[in-house]
């Protein structure tokens, strides 16, 4: 997650406002110092009349206390405006960029690429998945506070306001596995709220999301584990393909929690919390108040562990 190790031109752009602003500030350092040093050498010079010595002092203070932090300033603006400018995706033309949909929860990601002609959209959570070495316009909000999107290595760092879009294009030169954390404090699990960045090349890509595209394939023999989901999980989680018939809304909680749809194939659990491995959703599920406390989700004690255990072991059978 290294912001000194860019990996597409965004975060480059980043990186080198980050070098400029760094030795302006070290040389108006090392100036300011070195007058400072001179100040102790300085003797009274009794020939100067009271008149000359406020001139001197006038000009010291004008060049070095408003022209010196002018100059330093307008350059640093001049070189960085260009930078900020390139957060600001001007509109392209429909179908020029990938246009990922970004949204924050507390304290997870939801990822939504929309479908177009009719298609269905495709949603994830806490994994992020783009095509490599072409701008992708993400377009971000947040379904409660402010977060901010972030992925170190390409750039960001832009706030998701509950209410409003805003977009920011990031591209990955080469495909490969980034970093992104919530960069805004948005409450006690700000830290766990990790998203996964794989950038994949278009075939790949293209692949990805046309599994996930397709209907989902529920696998036979979990029928307790369904019927258990449909009671205590399925009011807030989403499920493709899930039989609408096993769904207890009791209405209790109106909570948006995460489309599990393809849970099987996520890198991690709790948005960054836990590996994905066997046996992790089950634990998860038992645990996650001491392992993310305070999140959203209600504790399970009123659920016996093997049902509990049975749900795990289905969920990770959901994959694309
Ligand atoms: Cu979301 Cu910090």
């Amino acid at each position: 997650m290294s912001t000194m190790d860019a990996a597409g031109p965004a975060a480059q752009d980043q990186f080198w406002v980050w070098w400029a602003m760094l030795t302006v500030s070290l040389i108006v350092a090392a100036v300011v110092f070195v007058l400072w040093l001179f100040t102790f050498r300085r003797r009274e010079q009794p020939q100067r009349t009271a008149r000359e010595e406020r001139r001197i002092m006038l000009r010291w203070v004008l060049g070095g206390g408003v022209a010196l932090p002018v100059a330093s300033i307008i350059a640093l603006l001049v070189f960085a405006a260009p930078t900020g400018r390139g957060m600001l995706p001007l509109p392209l033309a429909e179908g020029e960029a990938e246009r990922i949909e970004v949204v924050g929860h507390q304290w997870w990601w939801e990822v939504r690429y929309p479908g177009a002609n009719g298609e269905r959209d495709v949603v994830t959570a806490n994994r992020l998945v783009m095509p490599a070495g072409e701008p992708v316009d993400f377009r971000l909000t947040s379904a409660d506070v402010i977060h901010a999107f972030w992925i170190p290595r390409l750039g960001g760092k832009r706030d998701m306001v509950p209410g409003r879009h805003s977009t920011v294009r990031l591209e990955a030169e080469s495909s490969g596995v980034f970093g992104a954390q919530c960069a805004e404090y948005c409450g006690a699990q700000h830290t766990h709220m990790l998203l996964h960045v794989e950038a994949l090349e278009r075939d790949e890509f293209e692949a990805w999301l046309a599994e996930r595209r397709s209907p989902h394939q529920l696998r036979d023999g979990f029928d307790e584990a369904q019927e258990a989901f449909g009671e205590h999980c399925a009011a807030c989680h989403t499920v493709d393909g899930f039989p609408e018939e096993l769904i207890v809304d009791d209405m209790s909680h109106d909570i948006e929690g995460p489309d599990l749809s393809d849970i099987g194939s996520r890198p991690t659990l709790g948005a960054g919390v836990l590996p994905m491995e066997e046996g992790a959703i089950a634990y998860w599920l038992q645990h996650h108040q001491t392992l993310k406390p305070g999140n959203r989700m209600p504790p399970h004690n009123h659920i016996d562990t093997e049902t509990l255990e049975d749900i795990g072991a289905w969920l990770e059978t959901l994959e694309p």
